[in-house]
């Protein structure tokens, strides 16, 4: 892990982010920032229409803005983390909450991946109606999903403070 990070760090893009001023950090830290909100934002809505909050609006109708705005919002906060780790990353060798930031972040990846799969998301998004038993799969997939982007932001606030 220690010459993974000792890389990042050595790389030329961090070493000219270094050295590109004062702000550089603080605005590659907003961007973050604006990618989570967008990331979570969109992934709280989705999940509580998946737990049943606002059941009366079709998941269809509620998947369409929040889908791509939570993969926008992703992909905002994980090139600038990317970026933002490259300032200083053997600072966070051995930081607890970043190891456990980074599988959380793939395991949400690997539930955004399997509830595509799910016939019952797929019957859902198509705008028909989904059976007890589905709904209550979409719920646990739900609750899932929010437990793990929860663990993430908690794990990325907490970083700075180990
Ligand atoms: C590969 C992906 C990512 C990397 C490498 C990364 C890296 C970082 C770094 C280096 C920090 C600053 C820690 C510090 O020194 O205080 C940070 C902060 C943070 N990250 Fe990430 N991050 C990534 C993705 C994400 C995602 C997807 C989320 C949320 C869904 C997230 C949530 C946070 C939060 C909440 C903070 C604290 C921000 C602040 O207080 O200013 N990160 N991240």
């Amino acid at each position: 892990m220690f010459e993974l990070l000792a890389w990042v760090e050595g790389t030329a893009l961090a070493s000219f982010l270094r050295g590109a001023g004062v702000w550089t950090y603080g605005l590659i830290n907003l961007a973050h920032i604006l990618g989570i909100g967008s990331l979570f934002g969109a992934i709280l809505i989705l999940d509580l229409r998946l737990l049943g909050v606002w059941r009366t609006i079709p998941l269809a109708v509620i998947a369409r803005p929040t889908v791509p705005l939570a993969a926008g919002g992703f992909l905002l906060a994980v090139s600038s983390g990317v970026l933002m780790i490259s300032f200083n990353a053997t600072e966070y060798y051995g930081n607890p909450f970043l190891y456990i930031k980074l599988p959380a972040i793939v395991f949400g990846l690997l539930n955004v991946i399997a509830v595509q799969q799910l016939p019952a998301w797929r019957a859902a998004l198509a705008g028909f109606e989904t059976d007890p038993v589905d709904r209550r799969l979409l719920a646990v997939a739900g609750g899932v999903s929010l437990t793990i982007w929860l663990t993430v932001i908690t794990c990325g606030r907490m970083i700075g403070y180990w």
